[in-house]
């Protein structure tokens, strides 16, 4: 009942498509001159909410995005560059992309054939690069594209993809934006390293994640910035914004680059608080383990230029000044989620959950309202029981109320149950020490817990984590 695909999920054309890749595929598979039998990477991961997110077949260990953005007409000319390792010996493989124009596309420098339906963009190597392609195997493959980048309606209705602002655009991936802006394997369980170089308008400022490889660059009117991520990223916390910014680069305490980029309307009303994302860092890093990143940052746009903050790797999206609540809450998905990475969209709730904790631990610690009474209010909230954390009814439900609030007091039963809160804290920090720049599941992560406590929670778990209905308070 509850791993139904969503209703929005599109679904490919199936017996026309299916023919049309057999009359594609099938000379390949006996036209290797190694005698390779290549076969197929799946279209999608089985997701159990978005089955065609991701592809299978390959791992990709690096993204090199070369873009050129005309904020004006909301276009995109780019190249993408990228190094996989084949997990099968592979005939084709899939990329993730919607909207845009293939211009071309090329696998180990030779052309490649290219078939699109949906968002699937399948690429098929030519029979010399097919013997080649050998499970095991680093290839390299360039997709050359241009268009106008899609903003993508999700299920629960909010936009995400590309977005139009007052002043330029923002990409924003969660859950499966990042297709819009660049092809790729979308699905968080394939985590990467990135270099984007962006080149766009002079007098605006492109942001994305990581550090500056150098300084920008102008020439003939337009500046190329250069982003480098070295630390394993998810598709759907790339980001890029562009638009006029106020820009600072600081260094804290631990040799963490701090670069964050203001939106002027909003830089008078967020001064104070983006001023204190050093802090929010150390104190964070106090409590779940050492800042996963070598960058840190916000990125904050003005009010109406998006409905939702993002996690964004290294540097969190705001659509306007954030409050001290939600810089915490972003600023701990860069443990919860963008280092400890979901292995799959059901396990929501530990990002959500945990970054929802965090919270209520910084308003126990700074804002004399103990972590229980969160809890008790959280309790009371009926929109906390629609559903069990661990077990969204459907895609439209990953972002709702109680993956939030549920999931947070889910931890706050964990707490309870360490009864010790030096233990607690070494248990959070032991957990993303664990699977620092991984992937997780809840399955992972309850094991952990009751490894790490010694204890067999099996009852928690039942009532707070799967349950669906309200347990007593106390139980
Ligand atoms: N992860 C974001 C946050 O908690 C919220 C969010 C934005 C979201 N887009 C989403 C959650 C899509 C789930 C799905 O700050
Ligand atoms: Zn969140």
């Amino acid at each position: 009942m509850d791993q139904r695909p969503p209703a929005r999920t599109p679904r490919r054309a199936g017996t026309a498509v299916l023919l049309l890749s057999l009359a594609l595929l099938a000379p390949a598979c006996t036209a290797g001159t190694g005698g390779v039998e290549g076969r197929p990477g799946a279209s999608g991961l089985r997701d159990p909410y978005f089955p065609k997110l991701g592809n299978g077949g390959y791992d990709v260990t690096h993204y090199g995005l070369t873009l050129d953005v005309d904020p004006d007409g909301q276009t995109l000319r780019g190249t993408a560059e990228i190094t996989a390792r084949a997990t099968q010996d592979l005939s084709s493989f899939n990329l993730d992309l919607v909207g845009m124009t293939v211009e071309s596309a090329t696998v180990e420098g030779r052309p490649a054939a290219v078939n699109r339906a949906g968002g699937e963009l399948t690429l098929r190597p030519d029979a010399e690069v097919e013997s080649r392609l050998h499970r095991g195997r680093t290839f390299r493959t360039v997709v050359r594209y241009s268009g106008s980048p899609r903003t993508i309606t999700d299920s629960d209705d909010s936009e995400e993809g590309w977005l139009r602002t007052a002043d330029g655009s923002v990409a924003l991936g969660e859950p499966t934006g990042s297709m819009a802006w660049f092809p790729g394997n979308n699905h968080p369980s394939d985590k990467a390293s990135y270099d984007v170089s962006v080149t766009v308008p002079e007098g605006l400022t492109a942001v994305s994640n990581g550090v500056l490889a150098g300084p920008p660059r102008t020439a003939g009117g337009r500046t190329t910035f250069r982003w480098h991520t070295a630390e394993p990223m998810a598709s759907y916390l790339a980001t890029l914004a562009v638009g006029r910014f106020g820009t600072r680069t600081t260094t804290m305490a631990g040799g963490i680059k701090v670069f964050t980029a203001v939106d002027p309307e909003s830089a008078k009303a967020s001064a104070r608080t983006v001023a204190r994302v050093p802090e929010v860092v150390a104190w964070e890093a106090e409590h779940f383990g050492p800042y996963p990143f070598s960058a840190t940052g916000a990125i904050v746009e003005r009010k109406g230029d998006a409905g939702y903050a993002l996690e964004t790797q290294n540097r969190p999206f705001f659509p306007g000044p954030p409050s001290i609540g939600l810089l915490v809450h972003e600023m701990a998905h860069q443990w919860f989620g963008d280092s400890v990475t979901p292995e799959s969209w059901r396990d929501m709730w530990l990002n959500e959950g945990l970054a929802t904790y965090a919270e209520w631990l910084w308003e126990e610690e700074k804002e004399d309202t103990p972590a229980q009474d969160s809890f008790d209010e959280a309790y009371e909230d009926d929109a906390n029981w629609a559903f069990p954390p661990a077990d969204p009814p459907s895609a439209a439900d990953i972002s709702e109320q109680p993956v939030y609030g549920r999931g947070a007091m889910v931890i706050h039963k964990i707490r309870e149950a360490v009864d010790d809160d030096e233990e607690f804290f070494a248990l959070l920090a032991g957990w993303t020490k664990a699977h620092r720049h991984g992937n997780a599941s809840t399955k992972d992560f309850t094991a952990y817990v009751e490894k790490a406590t010694g204890q067999d929670l099996t009852e928690l778990w039942d009532d707070w984590l799967y349950g669906r209905s309200r347990p007593a308070a106390d139980g």
